[in-house]
């Protein structure tokens, strides 16, 4: 059979196609490019407050700053003062100042207020420092000291995210507290209100580091993943003009003293790797005793801060020139409130052979573990008594608790 051969109209669609699908395309660039006027550039950003005590800050409260900054995209984080805190919960461990530095040097942290109520309000959101869209919580909504929800008025802007179980301040006081009866003048320092908080602090060490476990029942709930290891990261590798430095510690109870080191250590360079020492290093050189957050507590902590690019999980206790080659590291800095082995300077001899070694004391020294031990031990009836309310409060949490997936 003959082909047949169509009319001129008919002989040429694609033409006509061509010219439908351009039309549509320049129709679709024009609405794709609007909508995305509309809604990236001219997008108003979402402003959510959380509040807190932030006392004795731990991977659990930075857990919740790194949820509520993915909820929205601007963080203001709102901190409660110490009056407020002793009325509404106890009696905080670290003062005004200290909570304050601890938060601001969070990462996810964009905005600050200080001395904010206990229940925030309306008005206290639409505040013209504030003015957030929605307000977030863990999902352990508090009680006020009348024993009114706190979120009561604001329920409406309410968004929740999951309470990282295992740790917690009332968990880390009662640490502090099993830590304080190994005081070898326990006894006489209750009795004396004009105490030191910096004196040296002699334990009781009787017991070897192989059988050692005087740990309480709140120390070993806290669960960590390496998907928790890897939200906190920042992952970011050093690039090849950056200059790298090095500081390591065992930045257990991370305070503003080790937050102070680490800008430091920041400022001297574009990189900065933070060692942090396992448990049985701080066993052996500091004291069976220590430390009181574990390895993986204390990496999600220093992860937390904002000065730091990447940490050493369990890192080597003598800085080695293989390790100072692997890591292309330039200055390594020893800092008063990170080294708690002042007396046995010996593992800083290769970088101090290599003139790439720097000791520094940080402008805010104030605080050290000890101190924070000396605080407890000062006040330690009261605190035994208000911890133990927040224990039970915490045990029905947990018992009652079901599965929430975290953001
Ligand atoms: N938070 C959390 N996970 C924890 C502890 C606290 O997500 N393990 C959250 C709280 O839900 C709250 C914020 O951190 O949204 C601030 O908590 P804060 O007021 O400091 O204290 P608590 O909730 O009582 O926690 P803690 O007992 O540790 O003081």
């Amino acid at each position: 059979m003959l082909p047949v051969k169509k009319n001129s109209k008919e002989s040429n669609p694609q033409t006509k196609d061509i010219l439908l699908i351009v039309a549509a395309m320049t129709l679709g660039g024009i609405f794709s490019y609007t909508y995305f006027q509309k809604y990236y550039y001219n997008k108003k950003p979402i402003r959510i407050y959380l509040d807190g005590c932030w006392d004795v800050m731990h991977s659990g409260h930075y857990n919740a700053i790194r949820q509520a900054k993915m909820l929205g995209d601007i963080l203001i984080v709102g901190v409660h003062s110490d009056e407020e805190i002793a009325y509404h919960k106890r009696l905080p461990v670290m003062n005004n100042e200290e909570r304050l530095a601890a938060v601001k040097a969070c990462k996810w942290v964009d905005e600050i207020v200080f001395d904010v109520p206990y229940s925030p309000t309306n008005a206290l959101l639409d505040r013209d420092d504030i003015k957030a869209d929605f307000v977030a919580h863990g999902d352990d909504i508090p009680y006020d000291a009348d024993g009114r929800s706190c979120y009561e008025e604001v329920m409406h802007r309410l968004k929740t995210f999951k309470r990282t179980p295992g740790v917690s301040t009332t968990m880390l006081i009662n640490r502090l507290l099993a830590a304080s009866k190994y005081i070898k003048d326990f006894d006489n320092e209750i009795d004396d209100s004009n105490i030191d908080e910096n004196s040296n602090t002699e334990f009781h060490e009787n017991e070897n580091v192989e059988s050692k476990d005087n740990r309480c029942e709140t120390w070993c709930q806290f669960l960590p993943t390496s998907h928790r290891v890897g939200a906190f990261s920042n992952n970011r590798a050093p690039k090849a003009n950056d200059k790298i430095v090095y500081i390591d510690g065992d930045f257990d109870l991370f305070h503003v003293g080790h937050i102070s080191a680490l800008k430091e250590a920041k400022a001297k360079g574009t990189y900065l790797y933070v060692g942090v020492f396992d448990d049985i290093t701080i066993q052996k050189h500091k004291s069976v005793h220590f430390p009181l957050m574990s390895l993986q507590e204390r990496i999600l902590n220093v992860l937390s801060c904002r000065y730091v690019d990447e940490v050493i999980i369990g890192s080597p206790f003598e800085i080695t020139k293989e390790m100072i080659s692997t890591l292309n590291i330039h200055l390594v800095v020893n800092s008063s409130t990170t080294s708690f082995v002042s007396k046995d300077e010996t593992r800083f001899n290769i970088p101090k052979q290599m003139n790439i070694y720097e000791h520094i004391i940080p402008k805010d020294s104030s605080i050290t573990t000890n101190a924070l031990i000396h605080r407890l031990v000062k006040d330690h009836k009261l605190y035994e008594e208000q911890n133990q309310k927040r224990i039970q409060r915490e045990l029905k949490y947990h018992n009652e608790k079901k599965y929430v997936p975290e953001s």
